[in-house]
Formats: C-alpha cells, structure tokens, sequence
C-alpha cells in the first residue's frame, strides 16, 4: 500500500500489512482501539521520527505475508474464534493462578500487584462476556448475511436491527480491555521483571505480555477488518 503520512491512518496500515504491528507496538502506538489517527499525529504522540517510522514500516511490510483483509468474513471470524478466542480460553484461566499467587506473597512488597490483581480480575470477567456475545450473537448473523448474499436471497431481519448496533458494544468493551492494557503497562514498566522477582512473578509479567500482545492483534482484526467487512455486507444484502 502507499502511506501517506498525513492521511493514512495507524489501523489501515496494520490492516494492509500486519507484518507493521511489531513497528507500533514497540513505539508504544495503539493501531487498534485507537488506530483511527492518521500516522503524523501518531509520530508527534510518540515522539517518533516520520521517517524513521516510514523506514521500518516499509521493511516490516516485506516480511507480510498473510493478508488478513483479503480473507472472506466466515473465514476471518473463524479464524479469530479458535486463534484469539482459544487463547484467551487457555491462558486467562492460567494467568489468574499466577496474579493470585504472587499478589498473595509479595504484595506487600510490590505496591503495584493489588491493582494489577484488581484489573486483572476486570478484564477477565469482562472478557468471558464479551467472547459469547461475538461468538453466539454477531459472528452467527454476520454468516447468515453471506449465505444470502451466496444465494442471492434476503437474510433473516436481526433480532437486535442493523449490525452497526452489536459492533458499537464490541467496539465499547475493546475500548475498554485496551484501557486495562495500557494501565498493565504502565503499572509495569512495560512488564519488566524486578530484579529480586521469584520465578512465578516473572512467569506471571511474561504471560501478561503475550496476553497483552495477543489481545491487541485480536481486537485489531476485529475493529479494522471484520466489523467493516460485516458492516458492507449488510449494507449489500439488507
Ligand atoms: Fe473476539
Ligand atoms: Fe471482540
């Protein structure tokens, strides 16, 4: 893709070439919830050189290779459902035993774990309303949408109006996840292991970060490729 600093926004890009994410990721640029700025504003945000920034996006760009705005919706909500869905069921479940023991023995000495508790138990309960909701409300509606427009034939009316309705709650509670995740990292210095950490703890920040970097892929697709894919769907058969 061409990106123009001034008008190309952060989420676009990543949506046209994933292989972009590890660049904003590591500037600290939120190209999910927050990806609807263009990539100037994000650079004067970050404090990033631009052309700095347009380098290492065009070389991480050579390294894309799946296109995830070229996947047809079913195939994209299936594969966010047993990727992204699947990993939060596997780990989150892990990750609570790990923020319950080193809160238990060490909050006393690390000031930051009874917040990090606190939200950890948030975005958890958040996460396990909010994963049904995609999969048994809006993914289902959303391949009915295509299966009408296969055969040529009106869907079904939704029981909850237009699509826009679902999307601005999963847009809302993303919002909300990416809220936590911001204060995961600042609470811990970007998930740096204290010197004097037991093991456990450092299990525990390293398994925060792969949530945090899998959760941010994940509302990414979601914001950027598949509500827009569902919303033009519906646009073409309702
Ligand atoms: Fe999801
Ligand atoms: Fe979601």
């Amino acid at each position: 893709m061409v990106i123009d600093l001034n008008n190309t926004k952060v989420g676009e890009i990543v949506a046209a070439s994933p292989g972009t994410a590890t660049v904003f990721r590591k500037l600290n640029i939120d190209y999910c919830c927050g990806g609807k700025i263009s990539l100037a504003e994000a650079c004067r945000g970050a404090g990033a050189d631009p052309d700095q920034v347009m380098a290492e996006l065009l070389w991480a760009n050579e390294g894309t290779h799946i296109k995830f705005d070229q996947f047809e919706p079913d195939f994209l909500m299936d594969y966010i459902v047993n990727v992204h869905h699947r990993f939060l069921y596997d780990n989150l479940p892990e990750i609570e035993y790990y923020v319950n023991k080193v809160y238990t023995k060490h909050r006393e000495r690390y000031d930051y774990l009874t917040e990090l508790a606190t939200l950890f138990v948030k975005l958890d309960a958040e996460l396990m309303e909010h994963l049904p909701k995609e999969e048994e409300i809006l993914f289902p509606y959303a391949k009915e949408l295509l299966n009408a427009r296969r055969a040529g034939v009106k869907p079904q009316a939704a029981p909850f109006g237009s699509v826009a309705n679902p999307i601005r709650m999963m847009l809302h509670e993303h919002d909300g996840a990416g809220v936590i995740l911001m204060r995961f990292r600042e609470i811990t210095q970007d998930y740096t292991v204290p010197e004097s950490a037991c093991n456990s703890h450092r299990v525990m920040l390293h398994k925060l970060k792969e949530l945090d970097a899998d959760l941010i892929q994940h509302i990414h697709l979601e914001n950027n490729i598949l509500f827009p894919k569902i919303e033009a769907l519906e646009a073409e058969t309702v």
